[in-house]
């Protein structure tokens, strides 16, 4: 059970997550907020937290798997327009780094960050970001940042891109409050949101500050495709630039592995 008194007193936000749906049981907390039925979902920072998702979904149309009640999974709505000025892509960075920045404050454990929208812990993955959004022509009415962040469970079946651990794991054992934990992630995903606004650079230093795969030989797959070179760097969309034996390779989608071809 999440105790909603535990973590309302520990939220210092302004908008993010003051307008808090808890559910038991839903299909994907991401189609909720994106779905134009319910006006009460639709004010901008509303939080959707579900303890079960029956169509929890991840990018590229993968099924993502969360024990009932052990995680965090959940969707933050932004509408307001000021949000939208950089490339929205940029706006998986705001929430992969106020994932980073809790988990560091309250356990000490080093996150990194993999492009474009994974944080590892050791190398696993402890969490995955899903950024949807709504258009009415070519305006964007909505984004929806949906997180999901494995916490208190400690085994994982089936088939993973990455390999997947919790808190609990890396932190031995320790059984680690949802509570706490959902709530400085808001507070600070809310704080690296305005810094969002006024400083796109400050995203950009932090995210590469957290990505140790800069310089590095990968491979980027996309469906069938594959492709060698060096990462280069992030472009100020949050693309990667690829170093190829043709030149720079913008890439805009795909899995990133270290790789020892080019
Ligand atoms: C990924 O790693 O591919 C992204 C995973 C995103 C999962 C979260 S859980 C909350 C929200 N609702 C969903 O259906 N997906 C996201």
């Amino acid at each position: 059970m999440f105790n909603l008194e535990t973590f309302d007193i520990k939220l210092e936000t302004n908008f993010i997550g003051r307008n808090f749906i808890y559910a038991e049981e839903v299909d994907s907390t991401n189609s909720i907020l994106l779905s134009k039925e319910n006006k009460k979902y639709n004010i901008d920072g509303t939080v959707v937290l579900a303890e079960k998702q029956n169509k929890g979904r991840g990018r590229k149309t993968r099924v993502w798997y969360s024990a009932r009640g052990y995680n965090l999974t959940f969707s933050i709505l932004l509408s307001s327009k000021e949000y939208f000025k950089s490339k929205v892509n940029l706006l998986n960075f705001v929430a992969a780094i106020a994932v980073a920045h809790s988990v560091e404050n309250l356990y000490q454990l080093r996150c990194e960050l993999k492009w474009p929208n994974d944080v590892l812990i050791n190398k696993k993955k402890i969490a995955g970001i899903l950024l949807e959004s709504v258009s009415s022509g070519n305006k964007l009415e909505k984004v929806v940042i949906g997180i999901g962040l494995n916490v208190n469970q400690i085994t994982f079946h089936g088939n993973y891109n990455v390999e997947p651990t919790s808190l609990k794991i890396e932190l031995e054992n320790q059984r680690i409050n949802r509570e706490t934990l959902l709530a400085e992630i808001l507070n600070n995903f809310e704080e690296t949101l305005y810094r969002f606004v006024y400083n796109k650079k400050y995203i950009l230093n932090e995210w590469k500050e957290h990505c140790s795969m800069i310089g590095e030989r990968i491979s980027i797959t996309d469906g069938d495709k594959e492709i060698f070179g060096i990462f280069d760097d992030i472009d100020d969309d949050g693309f990667l630039l690829l170093k190829t034996r043709s030149g720079i390779e913008k890439i805009r989608f795909g899995d990133v592995t270290l790789s020892l071809c080019f």
